[in-house]
């Protein structure tokens, strides 16, 4: 039996055993995917004794991605540019390989899924922690016009700016500096919703036809999807197809067979209806 696992801290409520237990049904894997809840100080050693042990690949969420960045003996670009990882497999030399498939789980819901549009958009990012920093190499790929990154610390914002810097134009700003201004789409990477909040956002900042995508996902409408109906967005999405693409992404790393998720995503709303 193939062996998986996600590891964080706290990690009791993932929905990717969930996710995956679907994909090895539909691809008529025999694997087990499990649930390691993992201190800081422990995480080095928990993913080397599972690795030792015959593990074939981890899902890394918080607190670890970095960690798991910095223990990876080789990166994807994309890992290397976030300095996150969320996809270990170990291999064939017991080479540690970390990639970072947050980003393409975004893009694919947006622009598979959803049938949207990043390139030649002007992107809005609310947030500057990991999941925004997760993210952005997958996005600027994409080639947006513009990509403006809002935060309450804006520091924080500034310092992933120059991070990230290169072609495409890109802006540090507080959420009361955007007022005025229009925007295409709007990704919020904050945890504001975690406690029923939405970042302070200036009115009229959605251009005509503008579409938002929260990369939180819970159980009915975000705040975030609500702020973003009130406001006029053309479309407000969850991160639940997000979550869904970014597994099988990870899937595919650990087993060269990519599985299909539009019935995933289905499944993992009714759960989340429970
Ligand atoms: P993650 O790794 O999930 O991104 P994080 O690094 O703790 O977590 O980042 C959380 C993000 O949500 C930050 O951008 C944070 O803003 P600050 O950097 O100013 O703290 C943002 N955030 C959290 N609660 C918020 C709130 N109530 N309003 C606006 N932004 C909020």
């Amino acid at each position: 039996m193939d062996r998986y696992a996600v590891v964080g801290h706290p990690v009791a409520h993932s929905k990717s055993p969930f996710i995956h237990a679907r994909f090895a049904e539909q691809t008529g894997a025999e694997l087990e995917y499990g649930l390691m809840d993992v201190a800081p100080e422990d995480f080095t050693q928990a993913v080397k004794s599972f690795f030792d042990e015959g593990g074939c690949g981890l899902n890394i969420t918080l607190p670890h991605k970095q960690r798991a960045w910095e223990l990876s003996d080789w990166r994807s670009d994309g890992a290397e540019r976030s300095e996150a990882v969320n996809t270990l497999f170990c291999d064939d030399d017991g080479r540690l390989r970390g990639h970072n498939t947050d980003g393409i789980g975004l893009v694919r819901d947006i622009t598979g899924n959803h049938g949207g549009r990043i390139k030649g958009q002007r992107l809005l990012l609310l947030g500057a922690g990991g999941a925004v920093r997760g993210v952005m190499p997958a996005l600027l790929a994409q080639k947006p016009a513009s990509i403006c990154i809002a935060n309450r610390t804006v520091e924080k914002a500034e310092s992933l700016v120059r991070h990230f810097a290169g072609p495409i134009a890109m802006q540090a700003t507080h959420y009361d500096e955007l007022a005025g201004r229009q925007f295409d789409l709007l990704i919020n990477g904050t945890s504001a919703g975690l406690d029923g909040k939405v970042p302070a956002l200036p009115e009229g900042i959605l251009a005509d036809s503008a579409w938002c995508y929260d990369m939180v996902y819970g159980r009915g409408q975000t705040p975030f999807q609500a702020w973003a109906m009130d406001q006029g967005a053309e479309q407000a999405i969850d991160g639940c197809g997000m979550l869904v693409e970014q597994a099988a992404q990870s899937f595919y790393i650990w087993r060269g067979v990519m599985p299909n998720t539009a019935g995933v995503i289905t499944a993992l709303r009714q759960t989340l209806q429970h």
